[in-house]
């Protein structure tokens, strides 16, 4: 399912597909979008570690040689000594509805479990966004609760849905 999709660190010229996603809602999503943002972080973040750090980490998709979109990933404490992986994606209009969201959270799965002991990884999404549920779904997450009223986007406090993989609910 993973065929021809890679995951690979964010290079230079990927700083402005970024920053141009980030700029515009049908890019990014509209609900990976929350208003204009300064773009300098970003880059800060590029030149201290190319954005890969162990509590914070992008990576660009590539599909049949060309970028796609990003995941990224943020270290969530959940105790003193413990802590979970949590993910999000966005891919470029053009690539979507293909099954690349799918195969890129499975790989992204695969990829966390296998470069750090972490126990469990999980993402969030809004109740509306039933794309992104389903894609979750198909890549072997389990849908775990609905958080009320647990985001602000666009006018409203949004429901969202939390899934999660732990590493022995990975597929074979
Ligand atoms: C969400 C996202 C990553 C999903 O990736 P994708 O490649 O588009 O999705 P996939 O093709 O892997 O799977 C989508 C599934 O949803 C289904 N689907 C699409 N529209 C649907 C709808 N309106 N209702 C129910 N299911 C729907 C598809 O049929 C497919 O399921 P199937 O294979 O069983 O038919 C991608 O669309 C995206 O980047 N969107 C914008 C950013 C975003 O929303 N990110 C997540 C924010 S948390």
């Amino acid at each position: 399912m993973t065929e021809g999709i890679r995951l690979r660190p964010v290079t230079e010229p990927d700083l402005d597909t970024l920053d141009e996603m980030f700029a515009d809602p049908a890019q990014v999503g509209e609900f990976n979008w929350s208003g204009f943002s300064d773009p300098s972080p970003w880059r800060r973040r590029y030149a201290e570690n190319r954005l890969l750090a162990d509590d914070k980490s992008v990576l660009m998709i590539e599909a049949e040689s060309a970028t796609v979109g990003f995941v990224s990933w943020y270290r969530l404490q959940t105790g003193q000594a413990a802590h979970v992986f949590q993910f999000g994606i966005s891919l470029l209009p053009p690539a979507r509805g293909r099954g690349l969201g799918t195969a890129t959270q499975s790989l992204l799965a695969r990829y966390l479990f296998a470069q750090s002991p972490v126990h469990r990884i999980q993402a969030v999404t809004e109740v509306e966004n039933v794309v992104e549920q389903r894609s979750l779904e198909k890549a072997g997450f389990v849908r775990e609760a609905v958080l009320k009223e647990h985001t602000w986007r666009d006018g409203a406090w949004r429901d969202e849905v939390l899934y999660r993989m732990l590493r022995s609910e990975l597929p074979a």
